[in-house]
This record gives structure tokens, sequence and C-alpha cells, in this order.
């Protein structure tokens, strides 16, 4: 039987997906996790044994010694996943018969890079990403089995997932519903799918999962070309306070307040079950409590106002108090 559990991102990724992965696997209930979308343009930052680590390929069960899928669904940078995988070994995370790939997930060729938006109308992270997607698509790609430092690595996702013994599976996402190729803000979006369904794609049947872990921040923030932020000194502080760097390339995140709305229709589309809002420990340090609710900005008189509004909008969704948490920065959930 399998069992499965998706974690998704609301916003538009960096919203602690790596941390909730890490904190779910620490439990040690699942038996596969699964990185289903996304190249190396993600950066997981995670908190290991007092120790920091980014990773771009490889999911967050490798911590815990759960054997960590990169999915069909991926597109793979071999020079830079086998480089991952020597970092994490340097780092004392034991790797070997633990890391696998699809054997048909398509893989970055050092000419994507040179062809990511050379132009840089979209800001994207100029990993190759969009290239390898455009060229999987127009079928001319390469898989991973085509080459030959990958074959260590290499598995068939039917024969691990429907071999008719019992397994439990993390999905783990990359980016974000507002990066999504089609529910994004096209042409300011990724080049995956970034949604729910994007787990299923990698042989994950619908009827397997439970629960669906939407991850947001109680603040937004957004990494491209496109005007987000709007003109306040505020957002520079948040920006400081949060660490809103880019994990993969450097990049000041641009801040804004939260949308409600845009959280809700993620919640909506992707049959998000639990929500996690992290980094609440940054806006008490700024101070200031507010989030755009239809086009408008509202004020909140305290922390606790804010959640509760927060809350009593997520039960429009079938989602319980119970199933909304609040975590820090700097702690795990
Ligand atoms: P690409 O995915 O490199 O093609 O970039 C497309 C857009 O998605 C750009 O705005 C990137 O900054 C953004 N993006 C891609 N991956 C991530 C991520 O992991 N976190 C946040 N933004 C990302
Ligand atoms: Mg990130």
């Amino acid at each position: 039987m399998i069992r499965a559990d998706i974690i998704v991102d609301l916003q538009y990724g960096d919203c602690a997906k790596g941390k909730v992965a890490h904190h779910l696997c620490k439990k040690g209930k699942y038996t596969h996790v699964l990185r289903y979308n996304g190249g190396c343009n993600a950066g997981h930052t995670i908190y290991h044994e007092g120790k920091k680590f980014v990773t771009h390929h490889v999911p967050a069960g490798i911590f815990f010694g759960v054997p960590s899928i990169i999915g069909l669904g991926c597109v793979l940078d071999p020079e830079k996943f086998l480089l991952e995988i020597e970092m994490l070994e340097q780092g004392g995370v034991a790797t070997e018969g633990k890391i696998f790939i699809a054997r048909n997930a398509h893989v970055i060729l050092p000419k994507h890079k040179g062809e990511d938006d050379p132009e840089g109308i979209i800001g994207t992270t100029k990993s190759g990403n969009g290239p390898a997607y455009r060229d999987k698509y127009a079928r001319v790609g390469v898989r991973a089995f085509e080459v030959p430092e990958l074959a260590p690595f290499l598995i068939d996702l039917y024969e691990v997932l429907h071999s008719g013994k019992d397994v439990s599976v993390l999905c783990e996402g990359a980016q974000g519903f507002g990066l999504d190729i089609d529910w994004g803000d096209y042409p300011y979006v990724t080049s995956s799918h970034c949604t729910s369904a994007s787990a299923l794609l990698n042989g994950i049947p619908w009827k397997s999962v439970r629960k669906v872990w939407g991850v947001a921040k109680i603040y937004e923030t957004y990494v491209g070309h496109k005007e987000f932020e709007p003109k306040d000194p505020i957002f520079a502080k948040i920006r400081e306070i949060g660490e809103e760097f880019g994990a993969t390339t450097g990049r000041p995140r641009q801040c804004n307040w939260l949308n409600i709305d845009l959280l809700c229709k993620a919640v909506a589309v992707n049959g998000v079950t639990h929500v996690v809002l992290s980094k609440m420990d940054v806006l008490r340090e700024v101070g200031r409590w507010k989030l755009y609710s239809k086009g408008v900005m509202q004020r909140f008189a305290s922390e606790d106002r804010m959640k509760k509004y927060i809350t009593e909008r997520l039960k429009a969704y079938s989602i319980a108090p119970k199933n909304v948490f609040f975590s820090e920065h700097k702690d795990s959930i």
C-alpha cells in the first residue's frame, strides 16, 4: 500500500519547505522522500545538528537516512548533483545507498545554462532550469539514464512505489504556487508545476494522499524581475531580520505584506489540509501586524488578532485551527 503526504509552498518559494520536511522526517515514519519538481534553481536551507546545509537537488530525508528520490518531474544538473553529495558527506551526512534519481528525469546540460534568460527579463536563477524543461517538452531532452555518471543512482519510480510493499512517501516540492508555470504571474514564473498535483505526476496515486502541508511566511518574499516591493523602508528591515537573501543566488528577496487572498487561493487549489506560517518572530521584531485582504491593507493591534483573523479565514477551507501552525525563523515547528 502507498501512503503519501505532500509539502507545497503557497507563495513564491523560500517558505521553509526544507524545514518542514526535516521536521516531518525526524518523526521517522517515512520510507521515502520524493522531490517532485524543479531543479537546482531551488535552495533549501536546513539546520541539522547545529550545522547549516543548503541543498539544491537532494530532498531533506537524507539527513535522517531516509531514502531520498529525485523524481521524474525534476531536472537535474549532474555536476552540481555530485558536488552536493560531496558537500553532504563532508558535513557528516551519510549518503551511500540513500540517494536515488528517477531514471527518466531530465538533465540540465552545460548549454542550457548559457541559454537561460540571457536578457535577464524574468530574473531567473540562470541554472539552466527553463531551457532543460523546454527541451523535455520539445522531446529533444537528455534523460538521467543516458548519463553514465548517474548510473549508480538510477531507479524506476514505478518499481519503487508500486512494488506491493508498504511505502510511506513524503513528497517535497520546490519553488511555490506564485511561481507555478500555470498559476503564477506568467512570464515571471518557473518552468515546472509547483502545485500538489505535481507530486501525483511522479506516480503517487491521488487516493494514497493523506495530508497536504501548505507552507507560507507571515509576510511575502519574491526574487525576480517583477516589481513586488512597495517603497517603504520597513521592507529593508524585514529583509535584514528575516535574512531574505537567495539560498541559491544570494540575491536580495523583495518583501511585502502577506496577501491572504492569494494564500487562500493556493490553499484551495492545492487541497491543503495543514498550514504552516513561518517567521512570526520577524514581524514581532518589526512590530507591525499587517496583511492585504481584497486589495486593502489591514492592520491588527496585536499578533494574536492577526493569527485569529488568518485562522478564521482558513476555516472556510475546512482547515481546523488545530491544523494551523505558526513557527519562528530559528526554531523548528
Ligand atoms: P528559474 O526557475 O531559475 O527559471 O527562475 C524563474 C523565477 O523563479 C525567478 O523569479 C526565480 O527567482 C524564481 N525561483 C526559482 N527557483 C526559486 C526558489 O527555489 N526560490 C525562490 N524563487 C525561485
Ligand atoms: Mg529556497
